[in-house]
């Protein structure tokens, strides 16, 4: 149950994937060759070769008379369709699927899938709203980590560990919690975390530190479990960054930030770079000290403000009963 089957998750945004070059996705223990064709086309197989076993992500596409494409084995170049059908040598007919294909859900830009599971909670229709009321900035910290799915949403949802983890970064002096809103697998959280006074001359010197206000005035928006989005401001208008987690084993969890923003300044568009690059530190910071603890350790201490842990917690312990009742601990 770590790995919480019957959520959705986002495999990638369309952005992520150059066209015609097959990349490998992992979900729940299994590896997938994921590949775009020219018509924007997104298909998903079983990465393991079925005649001996070569990773069909390690391959190439072919492009076909209607524009769509096959992938083809690096090690002895059997093509398959997205069906996973195949034409052997010698022959001229498609074989039977060879492979079964990944079921993808298309929305947009947006690929997600159940990962071949019963579907038990909906896929969140925010980030097509987010598309359309901001401009996409990037994608940007696509990292594997080798912890599991509860710990690195622990990470998410803990308002504390600024003061840690990412210490040199933001300098918070205090966090000021505000408001927890439990609505199930859906949650809202609001709190301020003052930053430490630097000049601007300071901060001309640490270009990032430009894009940190003297106030960080944070709204997460979180779907429980593939999906967080903070909501925060800086001088140069609204942010938004979709925080996305895949469990790619029971020991290894994927994330990675897609950034949408209000690019009324045109400071933002130059800065894009920079705030890319921020949110990245940020990540590589979290997978660090995701790499520095002692696993499953009985919690003997219990701070301020763990409120967005412990709804963690309940929504992994009570997963069955959250899917089913569509809402453990409402509180709307
Ligand atoms: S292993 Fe793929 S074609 Fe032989
Ligand atoms: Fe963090």
């Amino acid at each position: 149950m770590s790995m919480l089957k019957g959520a959705p998750w986002l495999l990638a945004h369309k952005s992520m994937l150059d066209t015609n070059k097959p990349q490998k996705i992992s979900l729940y223990g299994k590896d997938y060759v994921m590949w775009k064709d020219k018509t924007g086309q997104v298909n998903a197989l079983p990465n393991i070769c079925p005649h001996m076993g070569a990773m069909l992500s390690e391959g190439w596409c072919e492009v076909q008379a209607d524009g769509t494409s096959n992938v083809v084995c690096p090690f002895h170049a059997l093509e398959f369709d997205a069906n996973g059908c195949t034409v052997l040598p010698g022959t001229n007919k498609k074989t039977l699927p060879q492979l079964e294909p990944l079921d993808l859900i298309v929305k947009d830009d947006f690929i997600w899938t159940y990962g071949g599971c019963e579907p038990k909670i909906p896929i969140p229709d925010i980030l097509e709203k987010i598309a359309r009321d901001y401009d996409f900035i990037g994608y940007t910290a696509d990292t594997s980590v080798q912890t599991d799915l509860r710990s690195m949403l622990l990470i998410m949802h803990d308002y504390n560990h600024q003061n840690g983890t990412h210490r040199d970064l933001f300098e918070i002096t205090e966090v000021r919690f505000e408001k927890f809103i439990d609505n199930g697998y859906h949650s809202e959280a609001f709190y301020n975390m003052p930053t430490a006074q630097k000049s601007f001359w300071d901060k001309l010197k640490q270009p990032n530190q430009l894009l940190i206000p003297d106030v960080i005035k944070a709204h997460l928006e979180n779907h429980f479990p593939s999906l967080v989005i903070l909501y925060a401001k800086s001088f140069l208008g609204k942010f938004v960054q979709c925080h996305f987690f895949v469990p790619e084993t029971s020991n290894q969890t994927r994330t990675y930030v897609l950034l949408y923003g209000e690019a009324k300044n045109p400071l933002a568009k130059l800065l894009k770079n920079q705030f890319l690059n921020l949110v990245k530190v940020v990540v590589e910071q979290d997978a660090g000290i995701l790499s520095k603890i002692y696993a499953d350790v009985q919690q003997k201490i219990k701070l301020n403000n763990e409120v967005g842990m412990d709804w963690v917690k309940r929504n992994f312990a009570n997963w069955e009963e959250l899917v089913n009742s569509k809402g453990v601990g409402s509180s709307k």
